[in-house]
């Protein structure tokens, strides 16, 4: 999200609601006619790499999605000799990798435009420009919020990317909630961020006293934690009694997927509005590929 400018996030956001009517499903454009992006994901993904394929299905291209457990790099292969590999076939890639800033380094290897879409506790920027595009879309505005995000920061890639987003955004307030063990890690702090380290048992009490606008739900990502961190001594829940505190025109996003941390009895409140979201990450995605490979004239002409 560094590399993203304020401005730059307001044209991807602006370019998106310009695509959201031409997302439905069964629509065709041809912004993207000939060109073929490859998913090469080094760790599993529902949405990123579903959505990915979908924006460029929707935009006219073809997608192709790399299969690790069928290649080569069972016989040994590295992932940098699969990138490269990778790039001779295609006009653009998206990477998902295990290793903090790994996809940084596969992209000064090649010479294809290549997406971050997680990289390890690094980052999810594309996950944060449509969590943006949800909160713009709702509020009318990124300036001026309060924004709780609540969990097991230590280790969620989500919330380090909005973060980053949102502080470039004036007057904005970033609480992170988080169990003792979990609290953010120092490089992603900023100036809009203060941390409440708490026993979570008293998060509604909190929540009623901040009345936040955004409510952002993290997952304890036990796939990353320490042998030494056992999740039950940080274990969270939101569920109706939270929403309860909530102010009325507040909303409660999740990046999915979720456990124990959400429960489904908040499923039916319309200020939950995780699978809204999740939609979202379709037209911003077009937005991001068609910007990547060169077609802003095509989305001005919208
Ligand atoms: N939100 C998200 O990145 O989901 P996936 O891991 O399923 O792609």
């Amino acid at each position: 999200m560094n590399d993203l400018s304020r401005e730059e996030i307001e044209k991807i956001i602006y370019y998106a609601a310009k695509l959201e009517p031409l997302s439905g499903k069964g629509s065709k454009l041809d912004i993207c006619k000939g060109e073929i992006l490859i998913t090469a994901f080094f760790e599993p993904s529902t949405r990123t790499v579903t959505s990915f394929e979908t924006a460029m299905h929707t935009l006219g291209g073809d997608a192709q999605r790399f299969n690790q457990e069928t290649s080569s790099m069972k016989k040994g292969e590295t992932k940098k000799d699969t990138v490269k590999t990778l790039e001779q076939y295609c006009d653009i890639l998206a990477i998902r990798d295990i290793e903090p800033r790994s996809v940084e380094k596969y992209a000064s290897s090649v010479t294809v435009p290549v997406i971050n879409a997680g990289d390890g506790v690094n980052e999810h920027p594309t996950q944060t420009l449509y969590d943006m595009y949800t909160i713009r879309k709702h509020f009318g505005r990124l300036t001026n919020l309060k924004i709780a995000i609540i969990g097991g920061l230590k280790y969620y890639r989500p919330s380090n990317s909005l973060i980053i987003g949102l502080n470039k955004f004036e007057g904005n307030k970033i609480f992170g909630i988080c169990p003792a063990g979990m609290e953010l890690a120092n490089q992603f702090r900023n100036d809009s961020y203060q941390e409440i380290v708490m026993n979570m048992s008293q998060l509604n009490m909190v929540l009623e006293k901040i009345k936040p606008d955004v409510v952002y739900v993290t997952r304890l990502k036990k796939e990353y934690m320490l042998p030494t961190e056992d999740p039950k001594n940080y274990f969270y829940t939101i569920n109706k009694s939270t929403m309860d505190v909530l102010p009325k025109n507040s909303i409660l996003l999740h990046a999915l997927p979720r456990t124990t941390e959400l429960s489904t009895d908040v499923d039916s409140d319309p200020r939950v509005v995780m699978f809204k979201q999740i939609r979202h990450s379709l037209q911003v995605r077009m937005a991001i590929l068609a910007l990547f490979l060169g077609h802003k004239d095509e989305l001005e002409r919208l």
